[in-house]
């Protein structure tokens, strides 16, 4: 079973890394599945840890004193366009460390098992102490998809890691629950377009402000994004979703009458009230009293994971119509967990 360690005891998880061990290590979106880039036999046991088909990529995280001209010498990016290079620039002195997820060309230290055979390579600068001071002993980056079983829901506790993976690695280090909870937001830098792969926890509209260029928000056909699969970030249960307070009571009301025990996720908790009065068999989670979007995004992940551990025989969730800020990641991730497609 999983050690899980203190950040003072971070040296053992460094020297594991180190010797090409997998850790799981907490960063300020999720928990991710760290091993050293460079060591194929480490990658190799990412994805075989998490049980993840090899053409899923993961994404590389590096130091906080990396710059876009220190990865292109130490040959983790490629080629960049001269417009391409502003671009990534601009968004990387704004935005790094932090929540955003640059997919730019790979470099030639870059093993293609790591991007699934494409000529890009995802790229992140996490902006934990706890990452960040592992990164700096590593001096190399390090390999990390989110510490769940392939398909499942992303942990935002260490507690959540143990229970997912804790079987099958020998360390996870604790820094506490995660401060935004919904995973990094993915642009693809390409020499003419930018395109949003992945909402996440920096929304949209700030990176429009910043980037100088048009953002592509419409869904991306491409073999790079494969990650972006229907059914992804799911409980085990069945899940339905509805859109709103209202259309929450209908369909909670409707399902309670097929099964014993229901789980549902509402939004408020004036949307959990309404339930509570005319529904009775229902197992209730509250995403966030007041609906505070940062509150939903942060929660969202633990209260799918504690429906889905409840007695519950089928979740329904509430989602909104609106894509604004947070919300446009907050109802991917809903539709995905239902196995729709956003
Ligand atoms: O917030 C996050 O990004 C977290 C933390 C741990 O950093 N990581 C994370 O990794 O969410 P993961 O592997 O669960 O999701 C990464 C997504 C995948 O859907 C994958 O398809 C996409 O990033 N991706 C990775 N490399 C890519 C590449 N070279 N081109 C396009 N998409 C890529
Ligand atoms: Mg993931």
């Amino acid at each position: 079973m999983a050690r899980i360690l203190q950040p003072r005891s971070l040296q053992v998880a460094v020297q594991a890394l180190l010797a090409e061990d997998v850790v799981a290590l907490p960063t300020e979106t999720v928990y991710g599945l760290a091993a050293r880039f460079d060591s194929p036999i480490a990658v190799e046991s990412v994805f075989r840890t998490k049980g993840r088909p090899a053409h899923d990529p993961l994404i590389v995280h590096v130091a906080p004193t990396a710059t876009l001209e220190s990865l292109v010498r130490q040959g983790v990016v490629g080629v960049l366009s001269p417009r391409a290079r502003r671009v990534t620039q601009k968004l990387m002195a704004r935005f790094w460390p932090g929540p955003l997820t640059l997919v730019l060309p790979r470099g030639r230290r870059v093993s293609p098992n790591i991007t699934a055979d494409s000529d890009y390579v995802a790229l992140r600068m996490p902006a934990h102490p706890v990452f960040q001071r592992v990164l700096r002993s590593t001096r190399v980056p390090l390999v990390a998809p989110s510490a769940n079983r392939f398909q499942g829901i992303s942990p935002t506790r260490a507690e959540h890691v143990h229970a997912e993976l804790g079987d099958r690695i020998r360390f996870i280090v604790d820094g506490g629950p995660c401060k935004l909870g919904i995973e990094s937001t993915i642009l693809w830098i390409q020499p003419n377009t930018v395109s949003l792969l992945r909402p996440g926890a920096l929304p949209l509209e700030a990176l429009r402000k910043v980037a100088g260029v048009p953002i592509r928000a419409s869904r991306v056909r491409s073999s790079i994004a494969p990650g972006r699969e229907s059914r992804h970030y799911s409980p085990s249960k069945p899940v339905a979703l509805a859109v709103g307070p209202r259309d929450l009571l209908i369909k909670a009301t409707a399902l309670s009458k097929t099964f014993r025990s229901l789980g549902v996720l509402a939004r408020t908790q004036s949307s959990a009230d309404r339930i509570k009065k005319s529904v009775h068999n229902v197992i209730l989670e509250v995403a966030s009293p007041n609906g505070d979007p940062q509150e939903v995004a942060r929660r969202l992940y633990g209260c799918m994971r504690r429906l889905d551990n409840s007695v519950s025989d089928f979740l329904l969730m509430e989602t909104t119509r609106s894509k604004s800020g947070l919300l446009r990641a907050v109802s991917d991730r809903l539709q995905r967990a239902a196995g729709l497609t956003s």
